[in-house]
């Protein structure tokens, strides 16, 4: 099997997720292809591929723009081909903000009028050397607000990695379109 595994990612957990991901579906016997949908020298065909995991991570409540336009740019290939969708955020991370998480992944879906087959809320990370004055503003005043960390200045993986792994493997096992 061959997937193909299209990110977008503003300051890089995207990105570390899709190699994790990619490593993942390698390491269990099948072909993997890494993708920046920023991209603007190369394309990845979406024929060559079995399946597709689109990736990208929310900020200020919106995933990326690449990665929506990578997203309507193909839309009709994907329809023919199972997907995951994997959306990134803080919001994820704390139980009483999932909903929060859902509702970031139904809005950019229903934007696009797309039906992955199917969609994981994955938790992202606090990465403060990649953040300039302001976006540090809004992650501590605006994102963390309501939301107890230990030390909100510290940076923080908060990403699941056994978890993802089982829903990648389990993505790729089954047959669903
Ligand atoms: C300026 C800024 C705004 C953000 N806005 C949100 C948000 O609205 N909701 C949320 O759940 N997470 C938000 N986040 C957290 C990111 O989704 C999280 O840090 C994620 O790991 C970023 O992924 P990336 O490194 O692939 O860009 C924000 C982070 C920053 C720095």
């Amino acid at each position: 099997m061959n997937v193909l595994i299209a990110y977008a990612s503003t300051e890089g957990q995207t990105r570390k997720i899709a190699n994790f991901i990619a490593d993942r579906i390698q390491r269990r016997g099948h072909k993997a292809k890494v993708f920046d949908t920023s991209s603007t020298l190369q394309d990845a065909d979406v024929n060559e591929f079995d399946k597709v995991i689109l990736a990208g991570s929310v900020h200020q409540q919106k995933h990326q723009n690449c990665l929506e336009i990578y997203v309507a740019a193909k839309r009709k290939k994907l329809d023919a081909r199972p997907t995951l969708f994997v959306s990134v955020s803080l919001a994820a991370a704390f139980t009483d903000t999932q909903h929060e998480a859902k509702r970031y992944m139904n809005e950019f879906l229903s934007e696009l009028g797309w039906q992955p087959s199917r969609m994981l809320a994955v938790a992202g990370a606090v990465r403060h050397d990649e953040y300039g004055y302001y976006r540090e503003q809004i992650l501590e005043h605006v994102v963390l607000d309501g939301i107890h960390l230990d030390d909100v200045r510290e940076d923080r993986e908060f990403t699941d990695w056994r978890a993802l792994a089982s829903a990648v493997d389990e993505f790729v096992s089954t047959g669903t379109c």
